[in-house]
């Protein structure tokens, strides 16, 4: 059975990368069995290294303030990344814009908390909260050079009913923790 590496990247608490390593890594699905050979952080506190580290997992933390220009912090995220031999990369929770060296180089999707193309940004939980919208969701795209801006993968959405923002916040992560590892898994496992 062949297996399948995937890099993640994350910036933060990292509950959607303890997500993946929990139903993803080292697991063997129909076709393939799927790894995780690379994590990546731009913050040396981000709790997500902890989580990693119940899982065997070493980070990798390369802070963006090191480097001249978000270009050169990026070329050095392909260059770690084509050596780990990673055939997808996924954003969890990785709060940095990237340049087309990126997007152009990595295969790589995003999870977002927000029912794209709307609320694009990093305050997406709040706007979509705030909105007149009935519904709240969540969407995993690829990346591409505009921000929040690539082919949509996936989708969940839920009624907002009466929730309060706490409940609606909830919901999300909820939902993101369920859908980030399956599509991870539908796009590997083909
Ligand atoms: C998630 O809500 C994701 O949609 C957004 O950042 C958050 C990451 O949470 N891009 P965590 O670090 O995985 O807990």
């Amino acid at each position: 059975m062949v297996t399948k590496k995937i890099a993640i990247l994350f910036s933060g608490s990292g509950s959607n990368l303890e997500k993946i390593l929990e139903k993803v890594h080292n697991k063997k699905f129909r076709t393939c069995k799927i790894e995780v050979v690379c994590l990546i952080c731009n913050k040396k506190d981000a709790f997500g290294i902890q989580r990693a580290k119940k899982y065997g997992l070493d980070t990798l933390v390369i802070e963006h303030q090191d480097f001249p220009n978000r270009e050169e912090f990026d070329k050095e995220l392909v260059r770690i990344i084509k050596q780990s031999g990673a055939e997808l990369s996924v954003l969890a929770g990785f709060m940095r814009i990237l340049t087309p060296f990126f997007t152009q180089n990595i295969k790589a999707i995003n999870l977002h908390p927000s029912l794209l193309p709307l609320f694009k940004g990093a305050h997406a939980i709040k706007e979509s909260y705030d909105s007149s919208m009935k519904i709240g969701g969540i969407t995993v795209h690829y990346v591409n050079e505009e921000l929040d801006g690539g082919e949509i993968i996936a989708q969940e959405c839920f009624q907002k009913g009466t929730m309060s923002f706490k409940e609606f916040e909830e919901k999300i992560h909820s939902l993101e923790h369920e859908l980030l590892p399956k599509t991870i898994i539908d796009i590997l496992d083909n």
